[in-house]
């Protein structure tokens, strides 16, 4: 690769596979400095076999944040429908999830879409807020009963997991096996692992997590006819275009809220953890004035440890990206987003491996690169982790990570196994 500014030309060297599984069990620095490579390349890479048919084909790989953006706002152009994980998701995955909104375009998408939102009304969030607070406080005076030494379960994984079950009513009983269900299955969900690992997948972990969807849909029936004022009611009477979620699309969204909402701020709060301990300047800038600081604090932490990864698009159409005369892509092939990628552009920010609470503006896309399918939660996921970092620093003003993380190689999620954890 050229250095600016010296006139040297020379052509690049082969990209980095990001196909290959062993890519993603590589060290954080070493997959930072290949995206960071391909960024300087003209257009997109394509990994895989161009000339081979079907699902293993391959992709183009989106990792500047202009097309990441261009791609998640054309909608018409980039669809969900064939599916947004990669590698293709076992059957299972599929039977379970492919009702879900993520995984569906228009029309079918905005009328669901309509109707979920219809029931993430302003209100249902502050009352969120009020259980936010419970469960957060519940949790850290857990930690000062109990000293636990992992942050993950103690405290990451526990609090979006009751806050999600706390609105959709789900009794008390069932939730451990659901917790449990919830972190096999998305352990497998485009993890870089053998596929002999990922083949043994089904079986138990499929029946308790279908279990749980004849559970849900059966709360909806009751709440239909007899709604509270939860979230399963809001949304098995709302509405739209004289439709309202089956049955099934209620289990389907539950999924889809336990897999989207839990595992994502899980690994948010816990990569948290470990960078304000890691930065201990912004540690102290942020303590000096949660006030001030938390909402730059929480952005910053989305946009530096991406929880997701990455999305998968098809193209419908030809289409050229960055506008005409820019990158040619075909009808029928893939597009993969990395948002990781898009977080670290040099042309949008400024020194973008260094972590700034004060970053601003930090048009980050670790919710998505806007577009019908932005995510659905980021006001809550938000909610979740300024409410819980305000209690943790509050009464735990020495918290912090001991160690690193202990991560699961993924393609898909920054995911974090273990953070041990002192105060
Ligand atoms: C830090 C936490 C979170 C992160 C980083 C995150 C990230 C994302 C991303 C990248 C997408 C895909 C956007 C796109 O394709 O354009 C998404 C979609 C989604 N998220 Fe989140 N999310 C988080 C928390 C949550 C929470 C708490 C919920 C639950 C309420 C949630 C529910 C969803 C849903 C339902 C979708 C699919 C939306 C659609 O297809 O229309 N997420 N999220």
């Amino acid at each position: 690769m050229g250095t600016p500014g010296t006139g040297t030309v020379t052509e690049p060297g082969p990209p980095a596979d990001l196909a290959d599984p062993l890519f993603w069990r590589q060290p954080a620095p070493a997959r930072a400095a290949a995206f960071a490579e391909l960024r300087r390349r003209p257009g997109p890479v394509f990994f895989g076999d161009p000339t081979a048919k079907g699902p293993g084909r391959g992709f183009h790989a989106l990792v500047r944040h202009a097309d990441v953006v261009e791609a998640s706002r054309t909608p018409a152009v980039f669809l969900s429908g064939p599916g947004v994980t990669t590698p293709e998701p076992a059957r299972w995955v599929r039977l379970l999830f492919g009702d879900s909104m993520v995984n569906l375009d228009d029309p079918r998408h905005a009328q669901l879409r309509r109707i979920v939102s219809k029931a993430f009304t302003p209100r249902l969030l502050a009352r969120a807020e009020d259980d936010i607070r419970r469960v957060a406080g519940r949790l850290v005076d857990q930690v000062v009963e109990q000293r636990p030494t992992d942050f993950v379960t103690a405290v990451a994984a526990e609090l979006p997991f009751q806050v999600i079950c706390n609105m959709m009513g789900i009794p008390e009983e069932p939730r451990r096996a659901i917790l449990d269900q919830v972190n096999h299955a998305s352990e497998h969900t485009g993890v870089a692992r053998p596929l002999r690992s990922r083949i043994r997948i089904p079986g138990r972990g499929l029946r308790a997590l279908a279990r749980m969807q004849g559970m849900v849909a059966e709360l909806g029936r009751e709440r239909r006819r007899r709604p509270t004022d939860d979230l399963v009611s809001a949304l098995v009477t709302a509405d739209v275009d004289g439709r309202r979620l089956t049955g099934r699309e209620l289990g389907a969204f539950f999924s889809l809220l336990l897999v989207a909402g839990v595992e994502t701020t899980r690994n948010a709060l816990a990569h948290g953890l470990h960078l304000l301990t890691a930065h201990p300047e912004q540690r102290a800038l942020l303590l000096g004035d949660l006030d001030r600081h938390l909402g730059g604090a929480v952005d910053e932490i989305v946009r530096h440890s991406t929880p997701i990864i990455q999305f998968r698009r098809t193209l419908a159409t030809d289409h050229e990206l960055g506008g005409p005369g820019g990158t040619l892509l075909r009808a029928g092939e893939k597009v993969v987003l990395f948002f990781g990628s898009a977080n670290r552009d040099e042309a949008v920010f400024t020194d973008p491996d260094a972590f700034d609470i004060t970053r601003s503006p930090n048009p980050h896309l670790g919710f998505g690169g806007g577009g019908p399918h932005y995510c659905l939660g980021a006001h809550l996921a938000r909610q979740e982790m300024k409410v819980l970092y305000r209690e943790l620093f509050t009464r735990l003003p020495e918290v912090h990570s001991l160690g690193e993380p202990e991560l699961i190689p993924s393609n898909f999620d920054h995911r974090v196994r273990a953070l041990r954890f002192g105060y």
